[in-house]
């Protein structure tokens, strides 16, 4: 009910002529609703040039048949991509460095092919096709009574006849027969997904399995690729690591530095909280240096921010916050839990280096992870 009706009364029907409130819809000059309101009809119908002249019809027609010649281009580029393309062979490409080329040629392939329909459809029909408004009376949508009523006895008669409904065994296996029927579809689409990933997801270059070296790895600074000292990480500074060797790498690296990829910082040992994950915490660094996975828990964003006075490291993406002093345990944010650490040591000539590698999976859940 409105604020302005009084309780118990109706509203009242405002005439055509009588003046009513600027609050109780549509409403003319003073105030006075119209009797009806005017069709404002349709603006004018304007042709186009290629209605008016058969040469731009045809250069259109042109234009057009171009752009689908594009779409099977880059559609035949896809395929030949797909098939006789190494996935292994990298090429140049300005402003990204190397890739592969079979994802350049696929990517290129597909952009083409869909480009090429879609710009083509458009054209086609913003200069060929029919453009002159037309009008269509809205008619209710509903069908009539009988003829709802007809479809339902044709479909019982149509089950009765073939004796679905008497053949329970029929029934069974005909509908079993069309719900495996979609399968072989599904099946090949999983089956295209590429090999499983094993446990590409839990090993890092940090691991001995993956970079071929006995000895433990050194922090390198990121990218100057040179090793560290205790001394150089003074109380609040941060630095980007890298496992030693990584940044020689010439295939692979990009993937490589997307899961080892570390933040080293130092804090006062003070400051790290006296709980079993902050003692811990201390326990992996070295004189409060502590090293932690830079790949965000959420969807693997880079955890690029730290606070030096809360000790917070941020996620840019979706803000996820986690706490240094505590074993960067979530103080905010949707990661699905802390970032894992890396237990840092220093070797023999001085140097920071990693005493074992992630003892969990870097990066977001999946289904292995649990
Ligand atoms: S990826 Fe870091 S918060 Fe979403």
């Amino acid at each position: 009910m409105s604020e302005h009706t009084p309780t118990g009364a109706q509203p009242e029907e405002p005439s055509g002529s009588e003046p009513v409130r600027l609050d109780q819809g549509h409403v003319q000059g003073t105030g006075g609703v119209p009797e009806q309101f005017a069709n404002p009809g349709l603006p004018p119908h304007v042709l186009r040039n290629a209605d008016l002249d058969e040469k731009a019809a045809k250069r259109a027609e042109r234009q057009v048949a171009l752009l689908f010649l594009v779409s099977i281009f880059g559609t035949v580029l896809f395929i030949v991509a797909y098939l006789l393309v190494d996935t292994g062979t990298q090429v140049w490409v300005p402003f990204t460095n190397e890739m592969s080329l079979s994802n350049l040629l696929l990517g290129l392939g597909l952009s083409l092919s869909l480009l090429g329909i879609g710009l083509g459809a458009v054209h086609w029909a913003k200069t060929l096709m029919p453009d002159t408004e037309v009008v269509e009376m809205r008619h209710p949508m509903r069908s009539q009574d009988e003829d709802r009523q007809d479809f339902v006895d044709t479909m019982l008669e149509g089950g009765e006849s073939s004796q679905l409904t008497r053949r329970p065994l029929l029934k069974a296996t005909f509908g079993g027969a069309m719900g495996l029927f979609a399968l072989p579809l599904l099946v090949q689409l999983v089956g295209s997904l590429g090999p499983l990933p094993r446990n590409d997801l839990s090993v890092t270059f940090w691991d001995k399995s993956e970079n071929g070296k006995s000895d433990k790895l050194r922090l390198m600074r990121d990218p100057e690729n040179t090793p560290i000292k205790p001394a150089d990480v003074t109380i609040g500074s941060v630095f980007h690591i890298q496992p030693e060797g990584l940044l020689d790498l010439h295939h692979g690296k990009l993937e490589q530095m997307s899961k080892a990829s570390v933040l080293l910082m130092r804090l006062n040992p003070k400051d790290f909280q006296d709980t079993d994950r902050g003692r811990k915490a201390r326990s992996w660094g070295h004189e409060g240096i502590v090293a932690y996975s830079k790949v965000c828990t959420h969807v693997g964003c880079p955890v690029g921010l730290y606070e030096q006075t809360t000790h917070h490291l941020l996620c840019p993406c979706h803000q996820s916050t986690f706490d240094v002093t505590n074993d960067c345990e979530i103080v905010f944010g949707p990661a699905g839990h802390p970032l894992p650490q890396l237990k840092v040591g220093v070797d023999s000539e001085g140097y920071l280096i990693a005493d074992q590698p992630f003892q969990e999976p870097v990066g977001p859940s999946f289904w292995e992870r649990g």
